[in-house]
């Protein structure tokens, strides 16, 4: 009897303790990412749930939720409906393609997208809204491959691992499809940012499987340029 307390004593006790240091494990101190020429990852984040816990601290902040859900609700969506809609003027996008939205909290860009036409339109957010936004880390996308026809962000700057946060992207996304990102090359953002991007050279890197459309200037709520890739059909070794 009391062997088999002690073995279910030593079970438990080793569970707790790999559970501990898991939740604790500190993260890789570089990256992939990390060793690109113009692409810094913010040093501080000591481990991935400091990194959540720190997005999470502002999209969960009940003030300003309430204030993107009235102030600034409309005003965003009619900004991202200009967009989109020059984007479908270049046949980027189209009233049929299958869209999501990286990172985009309250949803205005998903609510714009349908406001020009694209009805199956989803954002993805670690902090749900419904019905606009799913719940979903953008490190690994609750999506199978290949599930979307165009896909817009502009959170790259929150992105750890910003391969991940591509690499995500380019497997989610059909042969095909299309990428628009809008990033900031020309002034730092906040401090929820986890990397800072100074040329378009590191997103030519990252996006391996897609060739570069254009790249523009734009002015979008701090984000100074508008980078579009399309993904590359696949070849089949013969
Ligand atoms: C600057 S806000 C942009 C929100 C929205 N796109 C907009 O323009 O209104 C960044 C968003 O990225 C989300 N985010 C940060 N890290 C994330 C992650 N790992 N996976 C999914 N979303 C994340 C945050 O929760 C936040 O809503």
């Amino acid at each position: 009897m009391k062997s088999k307390s002690f073995i279910a004593f030593f079970i438990l006790s080793t569970t707790l303790l790999f559970l501990y240091i898991s939740h604790k494990t500190p993260l890789p101190t570089t990256t992939a990412a990390a060793a690109i020429p113009d692409l810094k990852i913010r040093p501080g984040y000591t481990t991935y749930e400091s990194y959540i816990h720190h997005q999470l601290n502002k999209t969960l902040n009940p003030k300003l939720r309430e204030i993107w859900k009235t102030r600034d609700w409309d005003r965003k969506i009619r900004v991202f409906a200009g967009f989109f809609g020059d984007l479908k003027q270049k046949n980027l996008l189209s009233n049929s393609s299958k869209a999501l939205s990286v990172g985009a909290r309250m949803g205005q860009e998903v609510e714009a997208l349908k406001r020009v036409g694209v009805s199956d339109s989803i954002g993805l957010d670690l902090v749900p809204s419904s019905p606009l936004v799913v719940r979903g880390d953008f490190h690994h996308q609750p999506f199978d491959d290949g599930s979307f026809d165009f896909e817009f962000s502009n959170v790259f700057d929150h992105a750890l691992y910003p391969e991940k946060f591509v690499g995500e992207i380019e497997r989610t996304l059909r042969p095909g499809g299309v990428c628009v990102l809008h990033v900031a090359l020309k002034r730092r953002s906040d401090k929820y940012s986890a990397n800072d991007l100074f040329s378009v050279e590191p997103l030519k890197k990252l996006f391996k499987r897609s060739e570069l459309v254009h790249v523009r200037p734009v002015d979008g709520f701090g984000l100074d340029t508008e980078v579009v890739f399309r993904r590359k059909p696949v070849t089949r070794a013969l």
